[in-house]
């Protein structure tokens, strides 16, 4: 028999969907222990999810699979196409990560949780995929206010299926390893956020998503055609506060897939700590 690894309940927020449910909290732990135990290039151990985790899998991927008709850019749905990966369970991330390397040579790697930012970043550099593995409470299947595996696999994953975004996903880990400074990371880190997360094009006369954080939100995804769409300014971009808990009142709108691609390149090709001066970013004050 394998020797399970030691786990503890896992502390969540006051305001998170499974707070008080304490059976969800001791299955956090458990299926952290898994990440926390993870070698680089170990195999992926399997984590045994229960029928109420695949429940909420199966609404989740079914729900979104219809949304991406509509807001997702066309290299998403590629993307998606090629990885085919189950609706009607959680992956594990063995298979995921096996389907993925084929595609496009990049790995997913199990981590327990929130990994520092610079860990998590430095790995894409790598071609490696940093990825949570529990998932989110059932009670509320389209809400998590946090990354889990539906964020991870149904936003990245598909991404990195794709030969241009998992190119494009490594020159951005080697982009922060070059961004030596708080306030280089920074910067770096809130163009991240609005492209590769948060990021939308145009795409046949529509307003499409291929930031990761849009993918992956039932409600995000629909709504982002509200929100203020900016075009593409990658010093407001990098220099514009977020907030995490609400959907994100401004986006920016890259006038094409291919622009998109070639402009973020040279962005991340070309990035350092002066970087943002030279495009004439103020200082933070
Ligand atoms: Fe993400």
């Amino acid at each position: 028999m394998a020797r399970a690894a030691p786990h503890h309940d896992v502390d969540l927020p006051d305001d998170h969907p499974g707070v008080s449910d304490a059976a969800y909290r001791a299955r956090r732990g458990a299926i952290a222990a898994v990440g926390d135990a993870y070698r680089s290039g170990d195999p992926i151990p399997d984590v045994e999810y229960t029928p109420e985790e695949d429940a909420v899998w199966r609404t989740v991927a079914h729900e979104l699979a219809a949304k991406h008709r509509t807001y997702a850019c066309r290299a998403y749905r590629d993307g998606a196409a090629a990885l085919t990966l189950p609706s009607e369970r959680v992956p594990q991330l063995r298979e995921v990560d096996e389907r993925v390397h084929a595609l496009t040579g990049f790995h997913i790697e199990p981590v327990p949780g929130l990994v520092p930012t610079r860990m998590f970043y430095g790995s894409l550099a790598r071609r490696t995929f940093l990825s949570t593995q529990y998932i989110r409470h059932h009670s509320v299947p389209l809400y998590t206010p946090e990354p889990d595996i539906v964020h991870e696999i149904i936003g990245h994953a598909n991404m990195l299926a794709g030969p241009a975004l998992a190119d494009l996903y490594e020159e951005a880990g080697k982009a922060s390893a070059r961004a030596t400074t708080e306030a280089g990371l920074a910067f770096f880190s809130k163009v991240f956020w609005f492209t590769l997360e948060f990021g939308v094009l145009w795409e046949d006369g529509e307003l499409r998503a291929y930031g990761a954080g849009l993918l992956s939100s039932y409600g995000e995804i629909e709504a982002f055609r509200d929100a203020e769409v900016r075009p593409w300014d990658l010093v407001a971009m990098g220099t514009l506060d977020y907030d995490i808990t609400h959907y994100q009142p401004v986006l920016f709108a890259a006038a094409s897939f291919p622009r998109m691609v070639d402009d973020l390149t040279a962005f991340f090709a070309g990035y350092d700590d002066d970087t943002p001066a030279r495009l004439g970013a103020r200082p933070p004050a």
